[in-house]
């Protein structure tokens, strides 16, 4: 019980740093705006497969989110804060993303964020497989891992639209509790990214 009162004391320290600084005054919708473009803004790019390209890098802006590759780690061990560095404490992924059996992440995540603390929550809290890792990868590398069955889960193409569009796991990164930056456009406006990269032929940028 000593341990979990120690990271109680030290998040509660950093959200309130964060909030301290003002990174949050600008209101959500204005912020979306501005920092996410629209498939319509793309409609001047004639040829199908740069436009396409195109889509999928504005994309890139939310999958190189530390909100996204936080949980898609090169290793076993999670990332945490927006320079990814180490899960504290060092968890492991386990053998289903849910930690090992000795410290398993619902231990410490709960099914909601626990704004109180900066302890961020979500009913399917757990690790990307190593398959589906993102953090070190290029947005390049990890276009052609997202389109590969071997590596993305098995998905076709409209499940991954699907995926990022409405999964409340993704979602979760445009709600990510108090303290803690969101990734930037609405999950709404990125899944439509998504799905209009689909349908001009899903061409990944250069590696
Ligand atoms: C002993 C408690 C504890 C356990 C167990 C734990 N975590 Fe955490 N985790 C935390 C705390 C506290 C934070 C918030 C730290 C911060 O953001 O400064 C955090 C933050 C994170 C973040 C950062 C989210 C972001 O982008 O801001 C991820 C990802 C994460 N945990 C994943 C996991 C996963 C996956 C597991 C299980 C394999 C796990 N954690 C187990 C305490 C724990
Ligand atoms: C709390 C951890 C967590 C967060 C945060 C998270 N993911 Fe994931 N992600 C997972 C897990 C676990 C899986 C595996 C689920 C499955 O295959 O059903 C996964 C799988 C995926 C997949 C399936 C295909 C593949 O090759 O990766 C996509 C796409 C994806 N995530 C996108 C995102 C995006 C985009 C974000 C940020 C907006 C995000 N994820 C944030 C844990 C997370």
């Amino acid at each position: 019980m000593s341990a979990r009162s120690g990271w109680l004391a030290v998040s509660t320290l950093s959200a309130a740093t964060v909030c301290a600084a003002g990174a949050f005054d600008v209101p959500a919708a204005d912020r979306a705006q501005a920092d996410l473009r629209s498939v319509e803004s793309f409609a001047q790019i004639a040829d199908a497969t740069q436009r396409s390209a195109a889509l999928f890098t504005e994309a890139g802006k939310v999958i190189l989110h530390p909100r996204c590759v936080n949980c898609h780690p090169a290793t076993d061990r999670p990332l945490q804060g927006d320079g990814g560095q180490p899960h504290e404490p060092p968890v492991r992924r386990g053998k289903y993303g849910h930690g090992v059996p000795a410290l398993r992440c619902a231990t410490c995540h709960t099914t909601a964020n626990y704004d109180a603390v900066g302890l961020p929550g979500h009913s399917g809290w757990r690790v990307a497989p190593a398959a589906m890792a993102w953090e070190g990868r290029s947005l390049g590398q990890i276009c052609a891992q997202l389109k590969d069955p071997a590596k993305n889960g098995g998905r076709k193409l409209s499940a991954i639209v699907e995926h990022m569009r409405d999964d409340s796991l993704v979602g979760w990164a445009w709600a990510p509790g108090a303290g803690r930056r969101p990734a930037p456009g609405t999950q709404a406006r990125f899944g439509a990214l998504v799905e209009a990269w689909v349908k001009t032929g899903a061409v990944c940028p250069a590696p």
